[in-house]
């Protein structure tokens, strides 16, 4: 997969994609990534890349010169079906399903705001999608853009270890993970719970499963809903529900 950056601070995004895994990513080449300064495509002769907003308001608004161009030229060099993704609070909210959408694209091509937002035929003549990653405001998009970059790249084959990590993880059954443990088996006398040191497989498991449906019923109950539960866990759910509101 191509993955290209547009922004203004590239100094922001280079590190984090030398290192760690999307870093591993490139060297194994399962992802090529480059990251683009929008200035370089600025006509103005005094670098501006951002304007006044008509109608009036605060902040600054980026100019559709240099977005229009530099889009437009490295797109030319990114493989047919890619799409332009725009980071801002006003887009679709972003989750593990749109990641996973992403992913299966031959190229992403994030274009990062900054100051008060680009201008809005940018997003109407040149962007395919604009994606939330939250219901807050950041001072650019290029967090946001890492955030969907690295949530893509885990849907690569190849990018992490193991395949079957997905299905156990956070969002892929509709629940939250269960509580991860590691080495030692106690720590400061806190041992770990006694049934993952069992070797009992089925045990471990529905423990696990228990312990995923305890998690997500108290902390994202709007999950719940949507989650594929036995009629039994969802009596279970019901059930803890009553009692925490009679203690
Ligand atoms: C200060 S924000 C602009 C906010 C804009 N004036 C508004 O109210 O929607 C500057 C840039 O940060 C990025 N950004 C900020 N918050 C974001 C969020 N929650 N999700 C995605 N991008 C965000 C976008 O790229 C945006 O163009």
């Amino acid at each position: 997969m191509k993955i290209s950056f547009l922004t203004l601070f590239p100094e922001v995004i280079e590190p984090y994609i030398a290192a760690s895994i999307p870093g591993r990513a490139r060297q194994k080449g399962l992802a090529d990534i480059s990251v683009h300064n929008i200035r370089d495509w600025t006509q103005d002769k005094h670098g501006r890349v951002d304007d006044y907003p008509f109608g009036g308001g605060a902040g600054m608004v980026m100019t559709p010169q240099p977005l229009f161009d530099s889009i437009d030229a490295v797109r030319a060099q990114m493989p047919a079906g890619t799409r332009v993704v725009c980071p801002s609070p006003g887009g679709v909210p972003f989750d593990n399903r749109l990641a996973r959408e992403l992913a299966a694209l031959p190229g992403l091509l994030l274009v990062c705001g900054h100051y008060e937002g680009i201008d809005q035929r940018v997003i109407d003549h040149r962007v395919d999608i604009e994606i939330s990653i939250g219901d807050y405001v950041l001072t650019g998009g290029e967090l946001p853009a890492l955030i969907v970059m690295d949530a893509v790249l885990r849907f690569i084959p190849g990018v992490v270890g193991n395949e079957c990590v997905h299905d156990e993880e956070s969002f892929e059954r509709g629940l939250l993970e269960y509580p991860q443990y590691t080495r030692p088996a106690v720590f400061r006398g806190i041992p770990v719970p006694e049934v993952l040191l069992s070797g009992h497989h089925a045990h471990i498991a529905a423990w696990q499963r228990r312990q995923s449906l305890i998690r997500t019923a108290s902390v994202r109950p709007d999950l719940i809903k949507g989650a594929q539960l036995t009629q039994a866990e969802r009596e279970e759910i019901a059930s803890a529900r009553d009692e925490s509101t009679a203690e």
